[in-house]
């Protein structure tokens, strides 16, 4: 069958390769321990699904409007002025399902076929794939542990050329968990703006920032396009819940491109998130961000004295991008033999970008401090 030629450019998530023969070795009775799993291991807390059983019961099964429930759009804007002193105005706040829906539609707003879009290389996958669908370049912005794994203004400066629309950015990143500070973000902005693009920084995993917290772009200016999502904070991911907050002249195109591409984000979900931001809530997701801390704070130190390599120390989300040269120059083949040999399963480099992906592995701790033990003890027996 005749499928469209784009298809070839967008590339599976090779971890899944991987997840699967994990499955297999499990379902064959062997003991595995999961570091390649990018969701929270915590079910949603309790007053949210609470919530959301409530929703169902009183009847919330239908559509509700493109941009959101007016209630979680006004709810939204009220953490942004708790959490970060920022004022945003509900108007420009777009509700959608999951930060994957908000990065198609930011992305859709400015790329026209053939237009540049720049990302950090490595980066989360996906991006790359939103800018095929829309018959877009994606540019790589080839990133290292010197400047923290972001792209300096410099290099943007260079890469941004006559038909480039966006500069996409992630803080704290996926996968080397760096955050940007707010100059950062301000002289990104000034780049980006003086040649007439969209500035799009996905903030998805903000709240799990340990020690201080990370700063919104939104507080630089209001012509940037912040993407967050109930996913990974709030441990929602299979709520499918997102939010965008656009510029304020791009919502009635944002709107109109929301109704047609999926009508709306999940009712159930819409009303279970008002409960999200209630004080009893977040103590319980504040008592989580403590829990990876301490994940973060064994792993980091332990996979060092094995011989992995991270120079920077990853402030944020869940994950650990390390140089595995030391074992390997194929990351891909040696995430496969520790899986078999030491029955420790993580996701090689290559599914993060084309920079050095095969001297590099990342390790998510989005599981128990003693599952992350276990793992270490076999990867230990493994490798030395
Ligand atoms: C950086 C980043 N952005 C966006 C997403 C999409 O998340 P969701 O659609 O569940 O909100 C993910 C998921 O892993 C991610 O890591």
């Amino acid at each position: 069958m005749r499928i469209a030629g784009r298809m070839a450019l967008i590339q599976p998530f090779h971890v899944m390769a991987l997840l699967a023969r994990a499955r297999e070795l499990e379902a064959a009775g062997r003991s595995i321990i999961h570091m390649e799993i990018g969701e929270p291991d915590f079910v949603t807390p309790a007053p949210v699904i609470e919530a959301g059983q409530a929703a169902l019961a009183a009847g919330f099964t239908h559509y509700t409007p493109a941009t959101g429930l007016p209630a979680l759009r006004a709810r939204i804007a009220q953490f942004y002025l708790e959490r970060y002193g920022v004022q945003v105005d509900p108007q420009r706040i777009v509700i959608t399902p999951g930060a994957s829906s908000a990065l198609h539609l930011a992305l859709a707003m400015v790329v026209n076929p053939g237009d540049r879009v720049l990302l950090s290389d490595p980066g989360y996958p996906c991006n790359r794939n939103f800018v095929y669908l829309l018959n877009g370049t994606p540019v790589s912005l080839p990133v290292a542990a010197d400047t923290a794994w972001q792209p300096s203004a410099a290099q943007v400066e260079t890469a941004w050329q006559g038909t480039t629309a966006a500069l996409l950015l992630a803080s704290p990143s996926n996968p080397t968990g760096t955050v940007l500070d707010v100059e950062q973000l301000r002289a990104y902005h000034t780049i980006v703006s003086a040649r007439g693009g969209l500035l799009i920084v996905d903030e998805i995993y903000h709240g799990l920032v340990y020690g201080g917290q990370a700063a919104t772009a939104l507080s630089v200016s209001d012509d940037i396009c912040v993407i967050n999502s109930f996913s990974k904070y709030f441990g929602m991911t299979g709520w499918r819940l997102g939010w965008l907050v656009a510029p304020q002249a791009l919502v009635p195109a944002l709107d109109k491109l929301a109704q047609n591409l999926y009508l709306a984000a999940p009712t159930v979900s819409q009303h279970a998130a008002l409960r999200a931001f209630d004080a009893d809530n977040l103590a319980i997701l504040e008592q989580r961000r403590e829990r990876f801390r301490q994940r973060r704070d064994y792993l980091l130190p332990a996979l060092r004295e094995l011989g992995f390599v991270i120079p920077v120390e990853p402030s944020g989300a869940f994950y650990l991008y390390a140089d595995c040269s030391r074992f390997s120059t194929d990351s891909f083949a040696f995430s496969q033999q520790l899986l078999e040999a030491a029955g420790v399963a993580i996701t090689p480099g290559i599914d993060f970008g084309r920079h050095r992906p095969e001297r590099h592995v990342r390790l998510a701790y989005t599981t128990s401090l003693e599952h992350l033990q276990e793992g270490v003890r076999r990867l230990r027996e493994y490798l030395l």
